[in-house]
């Protein structure tokens, strides 16, 4: 519990000061953004002017495009909801039912497939077109996240960070995704490490749960006010661009990257008010003895170079398992999943998750100093496998079982909880913890790439599979989910409490090698205080 006193907050025995809660809300109101921009598709699904609000490069589009858009936008709506209940595409009362409870636009032809295939076959030539844009638009957030993933965050000081324009809004989210967690945890106190590292994904999980109330239609979500709902992802940036020149540079940054002492000392008062800072000195020389005999390492050498290649392979085999879980299925689509489970207020539910969400993640923030990071990966893989498949079994039975819409339902929550517990904000930190000074920002890259590029994927690829396979698509998951997390048992190791030496030697243990990992034994210094 942290208790406020005078200028610091004291958490058991740690001082938390108002510096360094001031650095860390500034620094994660980029992640909130990040989490914005992930929940704010979802709300203004409903609003009839979709086709600019979702895609910005509608405005390409004619007038008679833009009227196609809408058109197969909502039958794609339509055909998935048919898949899950089990509702033809032709029974004319299900639709005029559908169309009529959600105020569709496009009404009169809902109400009248048949006229849909005419208007088609007008634009045949454009229609592919649309159909693409209608996926892209869901998933170009993403795509800035992959290009970003390659700039290289150890390149940057947090303060030049605070000139985001040059980059895009776009990208933005990628560099942060890197950059966020590392200058966190450099600023935290050693023993709260762990805990720290998890407000980031604290922050996504807020963003996403902010965007999902404020795009309520009586609130932003609706026909007038849909463009302040999507200008508001802007604000968290530009205050972050603000604040950060009031936020300390990163002591390890002056200290190891630019050889500043002074600098460093004075930057480490700010964070640790009145405290000691004689330990922190010793354990940033001793990682600066130990980055100056490393050499930088290159992403090709990450791979080339067999001390190195465990521990990234670890690594993206933790984001993998984290994106094919198929949590941003959920995130993405939620409402038009909880629409096909046949749930009255699908809105209201898709809030609901992200409120369980939220919670789950405070939670693990205190979990994860407590019990391992492997455990509760583990604990949290097994349980959405389970979820998973109740989210089927739950679809495939709500045409004979009315009930069934709850057992769907229950299984979301439930989803997203065991993945807040571990398999969310797990993986991005502990690729840091696998990494030194030296290898540290390259294997970040690698990571946040494959992450943002399986989110890409999935966001892409979702609604075709979920057309596809109709109520099955979650066993999908569910399979995909099982042979990851097989993997993770048998490849990744415990880091928490554990020297570097110690992680190494588990790297070792199972990839059957005698060498000991560098990437490990080189931030043995890191691991060791992190003991303390
Ligand atoms: C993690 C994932 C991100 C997902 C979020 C949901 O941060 O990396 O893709 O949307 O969790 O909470």
């Amino acid at each position: 519990m942290l208790v406020f006193v005078s200028q610091t907050y004291v958490a058991g025995f740690i001082r938390v000061t108002r510096t360094l809660v001031f650095a860390i809300l500034t620094a994660v109101l980029s992640s909130f953004k990040f989490g914005y921009d992930i929940g704010v598709i979802n709300a203004p699904q409903q609003a009839s002017e979709t086709c600019t609000i979702q895609i910005p490069f509608c405005q390409f589009l004619s007038k008679k495009e833009r009227y196609l858009f809408l058109i197969r936008r909502n039958k794609v709506i339509i055909s998935h909801y048919r898949h899950v209940l089990g509702v033809p595409l032709d029974d004319q009362n299900a639709i005029d039912n559908y169309a009529s409870t959600q105020e569709l636009p496009t009404a009169p032809y809902l109400r009248n497939p048949t006229l849909i295939p005419e208007a088609e076959e007008e634009t045949t030539a454009s229609a592919g077109l649309v159909t693409m844009f209608w996926s892209l638009s869901v998933s170009s957030f993403a795509i800035g996240g992959m290009i970003a993933s390659f700039f290289d965050v150890d390149a940057w000081s947090i303060s030049q960070t605070a000139l985001p324009s040059p980059v895009g809004f776009q990208t933005w989210p990628g560099i942060i995704s890197g950059l966020i967690p590392i200058y966190i945890g450099e600023i935290a106190p050693t023993a709260l490490r762990g805990a720290i590292g998890t407000l980031h994904q604290l922050a996504i999980v807020t963003g996403i749960l902010v965007s999902q109330i404020v795009g309520l239609d009586f609130i932003l979500g609706n026909q007038e006010l849909w463009h302040i709902l999507l200008g508001l992802s802007a604000v968290p940036t530009v205050l972050q661009s603000l604040m950060l020149f009031f936020c300390p540079e990163s002591p390890r940054y002056l200290y190891i990257k630019l050889d500043e002492e002074e600098k460093a000392k004075q930057s480490l008062k700010r964070l640790r008010g009145g405290a000691d800072i004689t330990k922190d000195i010793t354990e940033m020389r001793n990682e600066r003895e130990e980055a100056r005999r490393e050499q930088k390492v290159s992403i090709i050498q990450l791979f080339t170079n067999s001390s190195y290649r465990q521990p990234i392979l670890v690594s993206l085999l933790l984001h993998l398992t984290q994106q094919f879980s198929g949590i941003n299925g959920i995130f993405y689509y939620s409402t038009s999943i909880f629409q096909t489970a046949g749930v009255s207020q699908p809105v209201y539910a898709t809030i609901g998750v992200g409120a369980i969400n939220t919670v789950f993640t405070a939670i693990s923030v205190f979990l994860v100093e407590k019990a391992g990071r492997r455990s509760l990966f583990l604990i949290g893989m097994s349980g959405m496998i389970f979820c998973a498949i109740f989210m089927s079994v739950g679809l495939v039975l709500l045409n004979k079982l009315s009930w069934m819409s709850y057992v769907s339902m229950i299984a979301v929550f439930l989803f997203v909880s065991f993945f807040e517990i571990g398999p969310g904000p797990i993986p991005w930190f502990m690729v840091a913890e696998f990494f030194s000074q030296g290898s540290r920002s390259a294997a970040m890259a690698v990571a946040a790439f494959t992450n943002w590029t399986c989110n890409f994927l999935i966001a892409l690829c979702f609604p075709y599979i979920a057309d596809f396979c109709g109520p099955y698509v979650f066993f999908i998951f569910a399979g995909a989910m099982f042979v990851f997390t097989l993997f993770t048992f048998f490849k990744v190791p415990e880091t928490k409490g554990k020297s570097f030496e110690e992680i190494a030697a588990e790297f070792r243990k199972k990839s059957g090698s005698a060498q000991a990992p560098k990437a490990a034994t080189e931030m043995k210094f890191l691991r060791a205080t992190e003991t303390v």
